[in-house]
């Protein structure tokens, strides 16, 4: 791993240039996964190892990342908690909403073991993998699992019963943010156990509450799952999408980097967080949608950022969205590997 240049950026040694990945960059965009989709299901990818294993390296063959994130999905953990999911054409869907539920706290019921088949999935990718690969681990926030729980959906992107729930009931909100919590940080140090080299907590819906009642409800319990993955010297990206100028309260220790997402150009971000936090981002995943000139004129606003900024790691803002032509996806990648960094 001394040879990764993902790695080496997360630890804050030089490097010649950003390191690339992107989010969603498995499932999505490749021909190679819409091909294997023909024939398996989500489901069915995610829970066979040789299948995991093919498609979380699929980016790196077929874009050149330099880095891998496991194949797999953040609703495992309230899955292990006792919740029936289901993966359909319209988005993941729980066969019952804890909205709908007198008593959700004894409706759940965890059975780590059904996690297992994902350290399978680990341990088969570092058996196939070239050593100087990294893999990342990663799992929801709490509060964005809370709201696939709550509502049961994830087509309704407003999650309305699990925003309201934090005001009405905080003490529920509060069991439920400890039980997903503890499963969490078990889940993250098991996957740091079988190998995975860096840890990406994925805080998706972060921009639905208030700032304030963010940080008082919900960045306690993120810290504890980022202590957790930085207690084992393995570092831990945040990612906290639509935070916004809340921002300026994340402190040293919250993480080693922070995802950005495209609403505060990176440049900002730096300034607003704490120097011992490095940036990752932000590219917004809809400029791939345009003509590669459109896409170069923006990449090259990176350029002097990238010169000084060494705690960089270069992704988008968000995940790849259907429809992102592969080509456009592949362009982003040789053009941050090509350009003269001036470092
Ligand atoms: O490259 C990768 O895809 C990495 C693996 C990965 C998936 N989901 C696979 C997936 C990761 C890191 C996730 C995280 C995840 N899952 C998040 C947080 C990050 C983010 O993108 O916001 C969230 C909110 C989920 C929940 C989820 N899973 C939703 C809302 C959906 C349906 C909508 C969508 O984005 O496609 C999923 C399904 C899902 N998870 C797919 C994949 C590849 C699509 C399955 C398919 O039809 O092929």
């Amino acid at each position: 791993m001394e040879n990764s240049i993902f790695i080496k950026t997360l630890k804050g040694e030089k490097t010649e240039r950003p390191p690339v990945w992107f989010m969603r960059q498995a499932g999505r965009v490749l021909p190679n996964y819409l091909d294997l989709r023909k024939k398996y299901s989500f489901e069915e990818l995610m829970h066979d190892p040789k299948l995991a294993t093919e498609v979380t390296l699929m980016p790196i063959h077929d874009l050149g990342v330099d880095a891998a994130i496991l194949f797999s999905d953040i609703l495992v953990i309230p899955e292990a908690l006792g919740m029936k999911l289901n993966f359909t054409d319209s988005g993941p869907r729980f066969e019952t909403a804890l909205k709908d539920l007198s008593d959700p706290i004894s409706f759940l019921k965890k059975d780590a073991s059904k996690l297992e088949y994902i350290y399978e999935v680990i341990d088969e990718i570092q058996k196939t993998k070239h050593a100087d690969i990294p893999l990342i681990g990663f799992c929801g926030a709490p509060f964005t699992t809370l709201c696939y729980m709550v509502q049961g959906l994830g087509t309704n992107h407003t999650f309305p019963d699990a925003v309201t729930l934090l005001y009405k009931d905080k003490k529920l909100a509060h069991k439920l943010f400890s039980a997903i919590t503890e499963l969490s940080i078990e889940y993250a140090q098991n996957q740091i156990k079988h190998g995975v080299s860096a840890f990406q907590i994925f805080e998706t819906h972060a921009g639905l509450i208030p700032e304030e009642l963010y940080f008082e409800m919900v960045m306690p319990y993120v810290r504890q799952i980022s202590k957790a993955v930085m207690d084992t010297s393995t570092p831990c990206i945040f990612l906290p999408k639509g935070l916004g100028a809340g921002l300026r309260n994340i402190q040293e220790g919250d993480c080693d980097f922070i995802s950005v997402d495209w609403q505060i150009p990176i440049t900002e971000a730096r300034k607003i967080l704490p120097a011992s936090i490095g940036v990752q981002g932000n590219l917004d995943p809809r400029l791939l949608m345009a003509d590669q000139s459109v896409i170069e004129a923006e990449l090259n606003k990176y350029l002097d950022f990238g010169a000084k900024e060494q705690k960089w790691i270069f992704n988008l803002g968000h995940g790849f969205i259907p429809g992102i032509p592969y080509e456009n996806a592949k362009f982003v990648v040789d053009w941050i590997k090509e350009s003269n960094w001036n470092r």
